[in-house]
């Protein structure tokens, strides 16, 4: 599996020939700007934690160019799915059989309403398993103790895991989530996009190492192997 990093909560996942990306935030992202665009993407699945704009701004794009099929709770794929988009929903603890790996969709701290205002379910994340690997991307989420079931079932590759703070967790909270995870390598995202979710990157690799954690901060449009 090869993660790219599209900046924000946004990611691009490519499992043999098949193409996912996970909350697309990219046209509304300053800080995306010359380094990746909506035409470097073509997904055939596009997963979405939460109904927040900051991820799913780009959904509908990016679905009608590829027809791509949208993932995500049941709330959030049925008001897709009632614009004539293709959906699957799921919800926690479900988890299905595609032809790229298997996804489970997880449980995250937050909240999810579409930027009109309307429902969208309860936020989530999601364990991705495919070519013998786990992979958990967590979402927008505050640190629970329900991340320590994650490990007694999926050996995790990689955790991918917010660290801006504000509005999910910060930088100590992440490191005492990638214990909970028994994770050695994070990716962490949803960090420097607007002023309240900017870190100080120096402290946050030097925290993370100090709990014997690798931590990653991709530039935007860099990969990382899984
Ligand atoms: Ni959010
Ligand atoms: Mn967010």
């Amino acid at each position: 599996m090869t993660i790219t990093f599209l900046g924000h909560a946004g990611l691009a996942i490519s499992v043999g020939s098949h193409s996912l990306v996970v909350d697309p935030f990219i046209s509304g992202n300053e800080k995306a700007k010359g380094k990746i665009s909506l035409a470097d993407l073509s997904p055939d699945y596009i997963l979405l934690t939460h109904a927040h704009q900051d991820h799913i701004l780009d959904v509908e794009a990016l679905a009608s160019d590829h027809e791509s099929v949208i993932i995500s709770n049941y709330e959030i794929a049925t008001y897709y799915g009632n614009k004539g988009f293709n959906t699957h929903p799921l919800n926690h603890g479900g988890q299905w059989k595609f032809n790229f790996g298997t996804l489970k969709y997880t449980q995250a701290i937050h909240t999810s309403s579409f930027p009109d205002g309307s429902y969208g379910g309860q936020p989530g994340g999601f364990i991705l398993s495919a070519e013998d690997k786990h992979l958990y991307i967590a979402g927008d989420t505050a640190l629970t103790y329900d991340m320590k079931l994650i490990p007694a079932r999926y050996p995790l590759d990689l955790a991918v895991l917010p660290i801006g703070d504000n509005f999910t967790m910060g930088i100590d909270d992440a490191v005492t989530a990638a214990e909970f995870l028994e994770c050695k390598k994070i990716m962490g995202y949803h960090y420097d996009t607007f002023g309240y979710i900017e870190i100080d990157h120096e402290e946050a690799l030097k925290k993370f190492s100090a709990a014997g954690k690798e931590l990653h901060l991709l530039d935007i449009g860099a990969s990382l192997e899984v």
